[in-house]
């Protein structure tokens, strides 16, 4: 990848109705830590809440926090803060608070990652977690219309015990998961490791997604398609370094879903213009737009939208992700038809408008 020294991306103006409608276009959300989501506002008042000791007492001395040189040093306040979740309703306001603002930047369908072997090693019940987020998801699908599912997402760098204890306990609720998925350090932890408990998620019926080539090199990604046949690949970045497995993602159609606010904060990138997302449009790689952990990286995915229109992304370009995010969501093909009418809708009311 071409690294430039430039720590921030000189933007263009993009004008108010560009960035309303970036936000009003329907889209779907594909790559989402739900734990990501809590605001620093929400961690003190649960902290407080749960009578949890955090070792900052202020949302300043908090926010202080939020400077990242790669993804451990993330991953590392990340899971010290999701001590503060201990309730089911801890979990379905954390979801509730998401769907508020993923409803306001046009999210009709989100698939969201969850990490349990974190909440078990917290003490929690598996079942805590899980009723908690799907209480969520009801709540907000009737009161925003949005469709989605829970991914349940294996902790790469926990033990492997740890990983086939979560396999088991998924068993009972399979049918509450849509799928599953792989995160956490990615270097030293391939695919190849988790073959086995992709291929017991896959005979429950799950979809399977796994994050590679964040951090890690193109043959991680390589590894996800081969020994976790990955439907699709979280961040993908480094897959761009291999023209054969770049080839390969455009022909077996695996979409990537990339995020671009993400990679900037976690130093993946330097400058925003170092983010490959174009270089696999133009080799007929189905890319998307997500947020990772928008509470962490400076905005929701409107705003990572808006941020590749500052860099210079067309209006069409921007609503082939949106599109590309409906089509390769795990949606049944009602809601994908519903969801793209719903679309066709918005790009012709806007359209003579930006
Ligand atoms: N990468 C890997 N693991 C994660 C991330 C991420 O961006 N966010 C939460 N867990
Ligand atoms: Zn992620």
């Amino acid at each position: 990848m071409n690294k430039s020294d430039a720590a921030t991306t000189p933007v263009a103006n993009i004008s108010a109705a560009t960035r309303q409608a970036l936000l009003a276009m329907p889209k779907a959300e594909l790559h989402l830590h739900i734990e990501g989501t809590l605001e620093p506002e929400l961690a003190l008042e649960l902290a407080r809440r749960n009578d949890v000791q955090l070792p900052w007492d202020s949302l300043d001395d908090l926010r202080s926090q939020y400077s990242f040189e790669n993804l451990q040093s993330f991953l590392d306040l990340y899971y010290q803060l999701m001590a503060v979740l201990r309730t089911a309703d801890d979990f379905c306001d954390l979801m509730l608070a998401y769907l508020a603002r993923a409803s306001a930047d046009g999210v009709r369908h989100a698939e969201i990652f969850f990490d349990p072997q974190v909440h078990l090693d917290n003490g929690l019940d598996f079942d805590t977690v899980v009723d908690g987020l799907l209480e969520g998801l009801r709540l907000g699908g009737e009161r925003y219309g949005i469709s989605g599912g829970l991914i349940l997402s294996i902790v790469r760098d926990k033990p492997i015990e740890s990983a086939q204890h979560v396999i088991d306990l998924a068993e009972r609720r399979a049918h509450d998961l849509l799928g599953i998925g792989l995160d956490s350090a990615e270097v030293g932890y391939p695919p190849s490791l988790f073959e086995e408990c992709f291929s017991r998620a896959r005979a429950m019926g799950l979809h399977c997604v796994a994050h590679a080539g964040e951090e890690g090199p193109a043959d991680y990604v390589e590894q996800a398609l081969d020994l976790l046949h990955a439907e699709r690949i979280d961040h993908g970045v480094h897959a761009i370094d291999s023209d054969e497995i770049t080839a390969r993602l455009a022909y077996d159609r695996i979409a990537l879903t990339m995020c671009p606010l993400s990679n900037r904060r976690l130093q993946v990138i330097s400058d925003l213009r170092d983010l490959p997302i174009r270089r696999f449009l133009d080799r007929g790689v189905a890319a998307t737009v997500n947020s990772d952990d928008p509470a962490y990286f400076g905005g929701y995915i409107g705003a990572n939208y808006q941020a590749l229109a500052e860099i210079g992304f067309s209006l069409d370009e921007l609503c082939g992700f949106a599109k590309n995010s409906i089509s390769y969501s795990f949606a049944d093909e009602e809601r994908k038809h519903q969801l793209l009418s719903e679309f066709a809708e918005w790009k012709q009311n806007t359209a003579e408008n930006v």
